[in-house]
């Protein structure tokens, strides 16, 4: 089976986030970019006593030093307009659209819609007259509106009313003409999961009554839940650890397939980015909230950085549910994903988060238990990082690649198994060939479940093709001796949907 792809989102704007937004960021030990700021201060300053050349010259060495840095070449042009040197002037300009404009679009991609908007001005006032930049400039204009006015009419946290308390499902009416999977009373059984999953697999939708009735139970039994939970495996049984699903509903199926459907004799931790990117998320969170109700302890589901609202309006998620339930459930699932815990510890052996380790040493599982995980995560702190990181090869603490939370060496893996007597950390959150990787001399496993991420890997390679691209893996746990054993898989064929088909418009824009 061949499908057709017509666009890479991903690794484009992976490429403009590592380069443009987060080398500024880099403040630990590059001496480069501060003496590349303090070269342009000096420059602005002659500029501005219409010593032309000379902050030329000076703003050529801060170039020098940070190419990237969009606002020396916009000066630089300045001060070549006011020599009346105008061929040097537009060259520079065009160097400092280009930068403003890849910056917008990597703030884009990070749900940052006002910081976009500040650099599509700049574009829009270098090139006036280019009528892309003003397409996009325009868009952005209309998500800042948009924002602002959801700002306005919000009310604080606090006082908030929850959207789960407004709703009565048992009100609603199921028609008799419809065929699919029935909820009887109130027990979700297993009977129901797999005649939805069926549906699901013949693209058909959950009547919206048990799609509520479904989340609402979830969140009533995340909300009792602590930020990190301990899982007790009893000698002789096994569990199973998945990394990010990413909405491939059919790849799912697949990892039922190949290690059994969840129970409490087979149980799974998912451990975060259920949703997005996918064209088939809705089918994939249903999915797993529905084994968790029928079931507590066959499941687990922790957070990852795309269980956000910020996330989901942008890689497809929310489109997806207004497209395939309601707006009401938007706002649903954003209440029931800051009730999902950030951590899980394996028989006090094994500990998995979605993203990684932190900014400090000396964190305690019981700093973990004690976030107040309830709210969107935040730019900062334990819970932003426990999302976000990303190990790295080198010792010690690195500015993150993604622009959020930090890259963390491998002495700072070990340091934190030692002080919370631990043996290994079990994370997801990277795509990785093999579907997973083991770093930090075995003591960070990198697990991730979205074989073909993205559909995207043999793309880049072969144009199109079958399944050539990462593999899918997950990781068994047998008790006592908790060795991670690994399976890897490859991808299964899925209806011909794209990935990202609900994104975002902006993002399709860049590609
Ligand atoms: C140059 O850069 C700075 C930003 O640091 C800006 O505020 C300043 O007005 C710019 N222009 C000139 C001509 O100095």
């Amino acid at each position: 089976m061949q499908f057709r792809y017509d666009y890479v989102v991903f690794p484009l704007i992976a490429n403009v986030v590592a380069v443009f937004l987060c080398m500024p960021n880099m403040d630990t030990g590059n001496s480069d970019l501060s003496r590349a700021e303090e070269l342009k201060n000096l420059a602005n300053e002659a500029f501005k006593a219409h010593k032309y050349a000379q902050a030329i010259d000076l703003y050529s060495q801060a170039i020098e030093l940070n190419g990237q840095n969009a606002v020396y070449w916009a000066n630089r042009s300045f001060a070549h307009t006011k020599l009346e040197e105008y061929g040097s002037a537009i060259q520079d300009a065009s160097k400092a659209i280009e930068g403003y404009y890849r910056r917008g679009a990597a703030y884009l991609a990070m749900g940052k819609f006002k910081d976009a908007l500040k650099d599509f001005q700049q574009v829009k006032k270098l090139s006036p007259n280019d009528l892309d930049s003003a397409k996009k400039l325009k868009e952005c204009e209309k998500a800042v509106k948009k924002l602002k006015f959801e700002e306005a009419i919000a009310v604080p946290e606090s006082k908030r009313e929850s959207v789960a308390d407004s709703i009565d499902y048992r009100a609603i009416e199921v028609e008799p003409q419809y065929l699919g999977a029935r909820i009887e009373g109130d027990v979700i059984t297993l009977e129901f999961v797999k005649k939805m999953m069926d549906d699901f697999t013949n693209q058909k939708c959950l009547h919206k009554r048990y799609a509520y009735q479904i989340v609402l139970q979830m969140r009533e039994m995340l909300r009792a839940l602590p930020s990190l939970v301990d899982i007790k495996i009893p000698d002789g049984n096994h569990f199973t650890v998945c990394g990010d699903v990413h909405g491939q509903f059919y790849d799912l199926l697949n990892i039922f397939e190949l290690n059994g459907l969840p129970s409490e004799e087979n149980p799974y931790l998912f451990n975060g980015d259920f949703v997005d990117r996918g064209s088939f998320s809705v089918e994939v969170i249903l999915t797993l909230f529905a084994f968790k109700c029928m079931a507590p302890s066959a499941i687990y589901l922790s957070r990852g950085n795309h269980e956000s609202k910020s996330m989901n309006k942008i890689y497809g998620f929310e489109g997806e549910v207004r497209s395939k339930l309601s707006e009401t459930f938007v706002e649903l699932f954003a209440e029931v994903f800051c009730c999902l815990p950030l951590a899980h510890v394996l028989n006090e052996k094994v500990f998995v988060v979605h993203g990684g380790l932190f900014s400090v040493d000396g964190v305690k599982l019981s700093d973990i238990k004690a976030i107040d995980r309830f709210c969107e995560p935040p730019e900062e702190g334990l819970m932003c990082e426990i999302l976000w990181s990303d190990p790295q090869p080198l010792p010690g603490r690195g500015p993150s690649k993604r622009g959020v939370g930090l890259s963390f060496g491998g002495d700072v893996t070990k340091r934190f198994l030692q002080d919370n007597n631990l043996d290994l950390v079990v994370r997801s959150h990277e795509v990785k060939d093999e579907g997973y990787e083991i770093e930090h001399d075995g003591k960070l496993i990198t697990v991730f479940s979205a074989p073909n991420y993205c559909d995207q890997a043999h793309i880049e390679t072969y144009g199109y093709g079958e399944n050539m691209g990462n593999k899918g893996a997950f990781i068994r746990f047998e008790a006592p001796d908790m060795k991670p054993n690994i399976v890897t898989f490859a991808a299964v064929p899925h209806p011909d949907v794209k990935p990202m088909a609900y994104a975002n418009n902006f993002l399709r824009m860049f590609s």
